[in-house]
């Protein structure tokens, strides 16, 4: 049952892939272009730190799959990407691990082809303190992720329908586990509340991961006879929107959901994410090109990022939340509603030093 879910989010994932393109809320964010700004290529380092986390890129392969044998496949090759690539990785959830142990290595084979990088290990909000720690212990996992999947669980057939319990589950989870733990979302975003909320339970990082993306209201409708929640196929809020109503958060903040390409993932930095991830437009490449398709496309999004931050003139991922960035459309309707001061985002080089200290920029 579990397994055949699993195979079934797969294939409706990577569907939804080829139908993607055109707007998502990164295209309301834009640079102010300083013509002076600009550093060496050389300047640039891609290494992002986050409490005592350190990676060498701000990219990671975020959750997606286990439990079968076709997806224990997909999670081999996504494994040996980050190994060559040198960013970090999640698993899928580890529900079908805690049903039956017989499908252990379709997630412990992240482990196996990836020794010594950053690996995630994922739950759900329903686990025990027991389960999360197996799930650490049989990835030697580096950090647990728990995912919030209430609107999805709705729409599926077989899913959950209660969430109460939820926020004291997480806090349990973060004092009972021994690894740093980073709640999610699966495509609808966190809001501030949510991200403050998180904060308080003890949870090390929050990923917003935004609508703009894989839309798991559309999977699980496309799962059941009738799509008959399909009026829940836009609900959520962006990426972007986000990361501009979490800048303040008092934890870090990671960044993913609808990530294209470097441009969103500069984007992204820039509006405060400490990391970004991506997990539906990889997994589409993994399974069209294997391997080496996925290799050189994470290689190029690094090479690309270096490329942009040397025209912005950031030295390190951090100093990409000192440029002056420019919100319009669907976006700015958002912003000002909430609240979010957008003339200092779009002047906020002059005040924030690190990105323009250079001899020869700007200030
Ligand atoms: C996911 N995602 C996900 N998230 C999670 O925390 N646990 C999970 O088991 C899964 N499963 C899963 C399967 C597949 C096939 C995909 C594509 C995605 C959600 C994922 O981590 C991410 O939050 C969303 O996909 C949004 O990012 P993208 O796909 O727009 O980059």
């Amino acid at each position: 049952m579990i397994s055949e879910r699993k195979d079934d989010h797969v294939r409706l994932a990577a569907e939804q892939q080829s139908r993607q393109g055109g707007y998502n809320q990164f295209d309301d964010v834009t640079f102010v272009h300083h013509a002076l700004a600009a550093i060496d290529r050389t300047d640039v380092s891609l290494v992002t730190r986050f409490g005592g986390i350190e990676w060498t890129a701000p990219l990671y392969i975020n959750a997606m799959t286990g439990g079968s044998a076709r997806t224990g496949a997909i999670n081999r090759d996504l494994a040996i990407a980050a190994r060559e690539t040198g960013v970090a990785i999640a698993t899928g959830s580890m529900s079908a691990y805690f049903a039956d142990e017989s499908v252990a290595d379709t997630f412990r084979v992240m482990r196996r082809e990836n020794p010594d990088g950053f690996v995630m290990a994922n739950i759900n909000a329903n686990t025990s303190v027991a389960n999360a720690r197996r799930a650490v212990e049989l990835l030697e996992a580096d950090a647990l992720q728990i995912h919030l999947n209430a609107v999805q669980e709705t729409v599926m057939p077989e899913g959950d329908r209660s969430f109460s319990h939820w926020g004291p589950r997480i806090g349990k989870i973060a004092n009972g586990v021994d690894v740093p733990v980073i709640v999610k979302e699966v495509g609808f975003g966190l809001s501030r509340e949510t991200v403050s909320a998180l904060r308080d339970l003890g949870v090390y990082a929050a990923d917003v991961a935004g609508r703009g993306g894989t839309n798991f209201a559309a999977i699980e409708n496309g799962r059941r006879d009738h799509a008959a929640y399909s009026y829940l196929n836009g609900w959520g809020q962006s990426t972007p929107a986000c990361l501009l109503e979490s800048q303040e958060a008092g934890i870090p903040v990671l960044g993913s959901g609808g990530v294209r390409d470097p441009l969103d993932l500069v984007r992204a930095l820039a509006l405060g994410a400490v990391a970004v991830g991506a997990s539906g437009g990889f997994l589409r490449t993994v399974l069209d090109g294997g391997v080496p398709a996925l290799v050189h496309r994470i290689t190029a999004w690094l090479e690309h990022l270096r490329a942009l931050m040397t025209v912005l003139g950031a030295r390190t991922p951090a100093g990409l939340a000192g440029c002056d960035v420019l919100i319009r459309g669907e976006l700015r309707g958002f912003c000002v509603d909430r609240g979010i001061d957008l003339r200092r985002l779009a002047g906020r080089s002059r005040s924030y030093g690190t990105a323009y200290e250079t001899p020869g920029g700007i200030e």
